[in-house]
């Protein structure tokens, strides 16, 4: 064993996951408890059983919306009982939707929970507006920054509909990556939702024809500002990945070279962080008039994640399906480990139906590297057979009309 890898072991032998698990009024769960101790976990159901509401109900234990990017106003239960001849759900049910847990962080046990709450605000143009919003507590006690949570419990996922990942528009990515970023650097999830909301502004007042300029400078230089923080915190993220898969690279998984292009993060190859503020915030300047005709705007928020398969040199768009789930696979456990090691805790793995496109072979290897990561993976499947190599040390759960049996 090298010194990474005992490294590793040494913290992983406390133990980290989810203890107590309860949803309210989550999905398809008016209230939902389970209990578990920090070993795998198998979920297994008919489709549409519940299985993927429960890894996104801890997902959101985790900064951000959530393993399926939703708005807050879908998550809360929908009754059938008030869905009416149209088939249109009609007024849902009263309560807002919770998620709590107790976390077992290192052997030191914490409670956190998550919930959206109603508030209103009054505005000049629009009157008195409702709008919903994430609330968080740890250990009973309200926190302004959601960003707290890393501090008790992380998260990586792979879902399905990161199968596509690689293939479609560089949107989906930035996301993937920007999480990957805030494992390490809590900030990061601030500064990219700031980004977003000036950016709006930005683009709403330079549509609207009626932008002061000064207004319009001032977002420009918080923009260039906030986005060469952003820039910088992928790019280290990145060589962080990079140096360590050269390292420990995997003996299943293929391994993987990770890039960004992307103007900005390009330029802070070759100049300091200040310059490149100055560049930008001319960029967007220089670009108000592309708002205007529609056309796309240059910056971090078009840059592009690119992964290609390390030893066969090829852009992961290329891959197979199954060879782009395994890159996938590939990623999540690196960057686990060295979150593993950078935090001083093992994050918890959100598997749902990963064993598609993946052969026996690679099935059986991540089952084993979940094993001798000691992580606290929570796997959906149709088919508990597949996981048998896991029976007597994993926790296997059956969904049925919306209990879970043992
Ligand atoms: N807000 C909601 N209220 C009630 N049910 C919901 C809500 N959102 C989704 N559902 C239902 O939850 C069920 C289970 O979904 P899911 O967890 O994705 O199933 P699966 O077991 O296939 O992963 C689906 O039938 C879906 O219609
Ligand atoms: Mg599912």
């Amino acid at each position: 064993m090298d010194n990474l890898a005992r490294k590793l072991d040494a913290i992983t032998l406390e133990k980290s996951g989810v203890l107590r698990l309860t949803l309210t009024d989550f999905r398809n769960y008016p209230f939902l408890r389970l209990n578990l101790d920090p070993s795998p976990v198998i979920i297994t159901g008919e489709n549409g059983s519940g299985k993927t509401n429960i890894l996104e109900a801890i997902s959101f234990l985790t900064p951000g919306r959530g393993l399926r990017s939703a708005r807050l106003a879908d998550i809360r239960r929908i009754a059938p009982a008030l869905v009416n001849d149209e088939y249109a759900p009609t007024e849902i049910t009263p309560y807002n939707w919770a998620v709590s847990a107790q976390i077992l962080n290192n052997g030191n046990e914490f409670e956190i929970g998550t919930a959206s709450e109603k508030s209103s605000k009054e505005t000049l143009e629009d009157g008195i507006k409702t709008f919903e919003r994430r609330i968080v507590k740890i250990n009973g006690a309200k926190v302004s920054s959601q960003a707290e949570l890393g501090k008790y419990l992380q998260a990586n996922w792979l879902t399905p509909q990161m199968d596509r990942l690689f293939r479609g528009g560089s949107q989906p990515r930035r996301s993937f990556l920007d999480r990957l970023v805030y494992a390490f650097d809590l900030e990061h999830a601030k500064r990219t939702a700031n980004f977003e909301h000036m950016y709006r502004e930005w683009y709403q007042l330079l549509k609207s024809g009626k932008a002061d300029k000064n207004w319009l400078s001032s977002l420009e230089e918080n923009m260039a500002g906030i986005g060469v923080a952003i820039a910088a915190a992928r790019r280290e993220q990145i060589a962080k990945l990079n140096s360590f898969i050269e390292k420990e690279p995997d003996d299943v998984f293929p391994n993987v070279v990770l890039e960004l292009d992307g103007t900005i993060e390009k330029l802070l190859d070759t100049l300091p962080a200040v310059d490149v503020e100055d560049y930008y915030k001319n960029l967007l300047r220089q670009q108000r008039k592309n708002v205007l005709y529609n056309d796309s705007v240059d910056g971090i928020n078009r840059t592009d994640f690119k992964v290609y398969y390390k030893k066969k040199r090829m852009p992961a768009e290329l891959c197979s399906t199954g060879e782009q789930k395994s890159l996938l696979i590939s990623i999540i456990l690196a960057q686990s480990k060295c979150q593993t090691l950078y935090q001083g805790f093992a994050p918890v793995l959100l598997l749902d139906e990963v064993a598609a496109h993946l052969d026996d072979l690679k099935r059986e290897a991540l089952l084993e590297k979940i094993r001798d990561l000691r992580v606290q993976a929570w796997i959906t499947a149709t088919d508990a057979e597949l996981f048998a190599p896991l029976r007597g040390y994993a926790q296997f759960l059956e969904i049925k009309n919306g209990c879970l049996f043992r």
